[in-house]
């Protein structure tokens, strides 16, 4: 008996999950929103976007390089960027990837972040940095995620 109210509340949490993904494709319009970008060592560019999908696939869209392996699924933390305006509240799926310093910094992951309004974001040069932790053998593969960017 009580399988059956398990199998019935997450149908029930499943179809309600689906009806507000629907409502928000369709009734939810963010409309125009432009996102400016800061890489570091190059000129800012800026662009606009209709709102409501995530900040990585805008990026890769306008063909803006920015570290991905998971596909935007959340679940590898290379999307980290820098948001300064237009990000809202870090979620909970991203704060795993963050320090606290990274929190602070207003650090969070491309793929989880819709975009809603303007934005400005800095994207920082993981890979410059990376490369001089190996070229001065300070780089511990295990503290991958403390990387610091300024
Ligand atoms: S792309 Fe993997 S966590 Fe964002």
């Amino acid at each position: 008996m009580s399988f059956m109210a398990v199998i019935i509340m997450n149908v029930i949490l499943v179809v309600i999950t689906v009806i507000l993904a629907i409502a928000d494709k369709l009734l939810v319009s963010y409309g125009t929103c432009k996102i400016t970008v800061d890489r570091e060592g190059e000129d800012k560019e800026d662009f606009d976007v209709e709102g409501g999908d995530n900040l990585l696939t805008y990026l890769t869209d306008k063909g803006i390089e920015i570290n991905s392996s998971c596909g935007g699924k959340g679940s590898c933390g290379y999307c980290k960027c820098i948001i300064t305006s237009g990000g809202g509240m870090i979620l909970p799926t991203e704060e795993i990837y963050m320090s606290r310093q990274e929190k602070a910094e207003g650090m969070r992951l491309a793929c989880q972040v819709k975009v809603k309004q303007d934005m400005e974001i800095l994207i920082p040069n993981f890979l410059t940095i990376i490369r001089q932790m190996v070229v001065n053998k300070k780089f511990d593969p295990n503290k991958r995620w403390l990387v610091k960017i300024k």
